[in-house]
């Protein structure tokens, strides 16, 4: 049985007080009980509040983003040592919204992939389609495009993937309109039959993550498809208890 994932990304949202108080309601669901990893992905100014509260407990943090050179004249920018040093064990990569508003490309965000696992990191790299590709009928092929530019980076050494994936619909994105069970579990199912492409024993491993609107009402239809293993929850997870609900309905 692969380990399942419930992720939080409070993308450009919050204040120290909220990342306060948010932290210390998420902690109160007594996370050691449970059977997912719950992970929290806080703007940068709020690691150390996040860090402050949840050191010690079993809840896990990372950055929603990074640079891919270690240091130097990068306006602006953070680098996976630095996150590390935040105690991060996690980054999220080419999310949609840095694919779209940032431009990230493939490479880039290959690039990106690299830096992440050279600084000890685990990324958790994102893909989807949009609307219109979608209405097209690319989906597989776009899917393809941005799995193939990653896998390269797999180690095939381990006995763990060294990634995540996380498969998230761009028309799903905060619209209210989460894939239905069945058709994430056909696109998770075609990632995992690319990743086996590769290797065979890393896809039986690798966890694969659904976003898109996933709520409290909707998570445990999701979590049951077979090629699901948890969520990367954007709105719902700046609300304690529809978060902490998602994190039970992955038990
Ligand atoms: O990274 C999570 C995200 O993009 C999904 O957002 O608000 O639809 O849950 P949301």
């Amino acid at each position: 049985m692969r380990p399942t994932m419930v992720a939080g990304n409070w993308k450009m949202n919050g204040l120290s007080a909220d990342a306060v108080h948010l932290t210390q309601a998420i902690l109160s669901a007594d996370l050691e009980q449970m059977r997912p990893e719950v992970v929290l992905f806080p703007p940068y100014t709020l690691l150390h509040a996040v860090t402050q509260e949840a050191k010690g407990t079993a809840l896990r943090w990372g950055g929603q983003n990074l640079f891919w050179e270690p240091n130097g004249a990068y306006t602006g920018e953070i680098s996976g040592a630095m996150l590390r040093d935040m105690g991060c064990r996690y980054v999220l990569v080419g999310h949609s919204e840095r694919r779209q508003i940032f431009a990230e490309t493939d490479e880039l965000v290959a690039r990106k992939v690299k830096a992440a696992l050279s600084s000890g990191l685990i990324p958790v790299v994102c893909v989807g389609e949009s609307e219109a590709e979608r209405a097209q009928g690319a989906t597989e092929q776009v899917l393809q495009r941005q799995v193939e530019a990653i896998l390269p980076l797999l180690n095939l050494e381990s006995n763990q993937p060294n990634l995540i994936i996380a498969y998230e619909p761009i028309w799903a994105i905060g619209t209210g309109q989460s894939a239905s069970p069945e058709e994430a579990q056909t696109v998770h199912a075609f990632i995992r039959k690319l990743v086996a492409g590769h290797s065979s024993q890393l896809a039986k491993r690798l966890i694969l993550l659904y976003g898109g609107s996933v709520k409290g009402n909707n998570a445990a239809a999701l979590f049951e498809q077979e090629d699901i293993d948890g969520a990367l929850v954007g709105g719902a997870s700046l609300s304690a208890g529809e978060f902490i609900q998602i994190c039970r309905a992955a038990e």
